[in-house]
């Protein structure tokens, strides 16, 4: 075909597949597009073949999921109800850092505390004295209390604490909030206590409760505070006062809203509706590096996590921050059964972030053991296992269909050379005891053959759209299959802009052609709390890891431009991927940079020229339609000539659900989060053979009825 030729369809094209808009002007403003594209470039129209004869792979039913660890403040502060922060007042434990070889993992190490000190995250509110106090604890678990000595106060100058919970309480109108706390307290004080939710500026009492009856005794308190129609603000704090001289000590000061389907000690709801919008289909957890720790006493140690919450000792996580264990196993359980996700379970596997580890042998037997009861909590009977058993006393009646299981995390990092032993080890004491669990590898193994290996990518635009066929040559023979278990194109933040969107969209194409190879892929880290974020970092920051798919304040939440590319592609997956080529595709050159850790003056490596377009195509055989997902990341529109072969029809109508922004850098944030969304409309000049101009920075689904 002539390039005149080749004009004139485009052209045509323009005219015809009118994309949601088919106002003349939107036409006008597409064949001017088309014209500038075809006159600055005398590149050959790049095509995408798509063989509707010929399945290269059963689409994984568990192929999109959710990665999730304690990071950014993501379950405390973030994904959790709780909404005050420190509520057992551990935050400023000192817990000793303990070598593997005097470590005893059935042993329970009790954190200490300075007598005396104030608790972060509380202040003093009128007369009052506060400080931690180990004396006299609730339990254990919670081995330190506040005491408050109130030597005066009236009730037009009450005492007390505030809490201003994760960078503000959220408070929405008529909503209800749950508040408990244990209390005791010295002879001769009965209370009563004033529970309330008031303004920062102390002007506004949205709500207020009397709690009567303290004794010498820890009891359990509990009220709801009902806020009238007010409008949504953050800037509160929840305030625990008295008007009457006195001393009394707390504990576990909680404050729940409304969780997502009302689940005890569940989930914000907001951040559960936006997951729950991209329908994933199974989560990870407990990470990454919270699931080893720096150190073998700050490991995920499931068993501190389960069983009533103010019984959970809680622990220092790798983020450099405390977790209360609020959100332990059974919450990660309670969180699959929100959003109907099959649970990918991570265990610790005796190595930490900070090198420490335990090499195969009999003493790896403790985690090995640890392992296969965790394993037995997820998915044990009621009736004949200890720790199904514990897993219904903890609120969940039915086991969870567990199939994978992950032996550590990242263990690439240890050099060691212990893993191989390490997840051979595991490998035959999971297999005999759960013959039917596929394992999974964080590191390539010799001893052992995994049955899936978890391979990470973090990358910029560029690098990750340089490897957007990766996997196309990848070795079919071989046994172990691909889980992604984290990646990003790490490009904005807090949050991914558009070229974050762009370069995981070419990378989801890759993982897409490739799942006959590729079982299931998730994005991390999934959540950030964007309320304190400075340049430079500092150690209070609510981010410790930037582009993150979903962002959150106290108040509101909002997708990223790279969670609604995530949503698109789970919405249309299809169930078989289509085999296809693609001839001539554009590219755009890219300088790499120079490898870490080399010297000023050195060469750079050579410039590549890196695809600017990437394409999957699936079939949904039971709606009938063929699915071709094209990504654009020129800043230029695209004309691209689809062919079709094998189907004996495929419709000249169809839909579009096009995610574009006008250039790279627009994103999302609180304060415009949907200013990128995807948008799906009709459109026509679809067929076997059709060509279609695709808007600069986009990423484009068509669905076309085929037979
Ligand atoms: O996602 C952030 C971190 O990146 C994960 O915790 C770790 O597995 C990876 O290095």
């Amino acid at each position: 075909m002539q390039k005149s030729d080749n004009c004139l369809m485009h052209l045509i094209n323009a005219l015809t597949q009118r994309l949601l808009l088919p106002k003349p002007a939107a036409i006008f403003a597409a064949t001017c597009a088309v014209f500038a594209a075809v006159a600055q470039s005398n590149a050959p129209l790049p095509v995408v073949e798509i063989r509707a004869d010929k399945v290269a792979a059963r689409m994984p039913p568990t192929f999109y999921g959710l990665m999730t660890e304690e990071i950014n403040y993501a379950f405390e502060g973030g994904l959790y109800g709780e909404l005050i922060r420190n509520r057992a007042f551990k935050a400023d434990a000192i817990q000793k850092i303990i070598k593997p070889e005097d470590y005893d993992p059935a042993k329970y190490y009790p954190a200490k505390f300075t007598n005396g000190a104030a608790p972060k995250f509380w202040s003093a509110v009128g007369n009052a004295v506060v400080s931690l106090d180990s004396n006299n604890p609730l339990n254990a678990a919670l081995n330190v209390s506040l005491k408050l000595d109130v030597a005066s106060a009236s009730p037009n100058s009450p005492a007390g604490i505030a809490n201003g919970g994760f960078w503000g309480i959220p408070i929405r109108p008529r909503a209800g909030y749950q508040v408990s706390f244990f209390a005791r307290s010295a002879a001769g004080f009965a209370g009563p206590l004033v529970v309330s939710l008031e303004s920062a500026d102390g002007k506004t009492v949205f709500a207020r409760a009397e709690i009567f009856g303290l004794t010498g005794d820890w009891q359990k308190y509990e009220t709801t505070l009902t806020v009238k129609k007010v409008k949504p603000s953050r800037e509160n704090v929840f305030k625990l006062t008295t008007s009457v001289p006195g001393t009394f000590w707390v504990q576990q000061v909680s404050l729940f809203p409304q969780t997502y389907q009302n689940r005890p000690n569940g989930n914000r709801a907001d951040i559960s509706q936006l997951l729950a919008a991209a329908q994933p289909k199974f989560l990870r957890f407990p990470g990454g590096n919270y699931v080893e720790g720096d150190y073998f006493s700050e490991r995920f140690n499931w068993k501190e996590t389960i069983g009533p919450v103010e019984l959970r000792p809680g622990h220092r996580s790798c983020w450099n921050y405390w977790s209360t264990d609020g959100f332990g196993l059974p919450e990660f359980l309670g969180w699959c059964q929100d959003l109907n996700m099959e649970p990918v379970l991570a265990v610790f596997a005796g190595y930490t972030l900070k090198h420490d580890y335990i090499a195969a042998g009999p003493e790896l037997e403790a985690y090995v053991q640890e392992a296969l009861a965790e394993i037995e909590y997820v998915t044990g009977d009621a009736a004949t296992t200890d720790w199904g058993a514990q897993r219904v006393k903890d609120g969940y009646p039915n086991p969870f269909p567990l199939r994978y299981v992950e032996i550590g995390n990242e263990d690439n990092f240890d050099k060691s050379g212990s893993y191989d032993g390490r997840f051979a080890q595991f490998y035959d004491a999971i297999k005999a005891k759960y013959p039917e669990l596929q394992i999974i590898a964080t590191a390539p193994v010799t001893n052992r053959v995994p049955d899936v290996i978890d391979e990470h990518f973090y990358r910029s635009e560029e690098d990750m759209e340089a490897q957007a066929f990766l996997y196309d040559s990848r070795d079919r023979a071989a046994k172990t299959k691909i889980f992604v278990g984290e990646w990003a194109t790490r490009v904005g933040s807090p949050t991914p802009n558009m070229a974050g969107a762009l370069g995981d969209a070419a990378w989801m194409c890759c993982l897409e052609r490739n799942a006959d190879i590729v079982l299931m892929h998730c994005y991390a880290p999934l959540f950030v709390n964007v309320s304190a974020i400075n340049t430079p970092k500092k150690p209070t920051d609510s981010m410790q890891w930037s582009s993150d798919l979903i962002g959150y304040d106290a108040l509101t939440s909002y997708g990223s431009p790279s969670y609604y590319a995530q949503k698109i592609f789970s919405l249309h997956q299809g169930d078989e991927v289509l085999a296809t080529s693609a001839k001539d595709l554009p590219t755009y050159p890219w300088q790499p940079p120079a490898p870490k850790g080399s010297q000023p003056g050195q060469p750079r490596p050579p410039v590549r020229q890196v695809k600017s377009l990437f394409y999957s195509a699936t079939r949904d055989t039971q709606r009938g339609k063929i699915i071709v997902k094209i990504v654009n990341r020129a800043d230029a529109p695209q004309p691209v000539k689809i062919e079709i072969t094998g189907a004996h029809m495929v419709a000249s109508k169809g839909t579009a659900t096009v995610l574009k922004a006008k250039n790279r850098d627009e994103t999302n944030s609180l304060g415009q989060p949907e200013h990128i969304v995807p948008e799906t409309g009709k459109v026509r000049g679809l067929g076997a053979s059709f060509t279609r101009t695709f808007p600069p920075c986009s990423i484009t689904i068509l669905e076309l009825d085929a037979k």
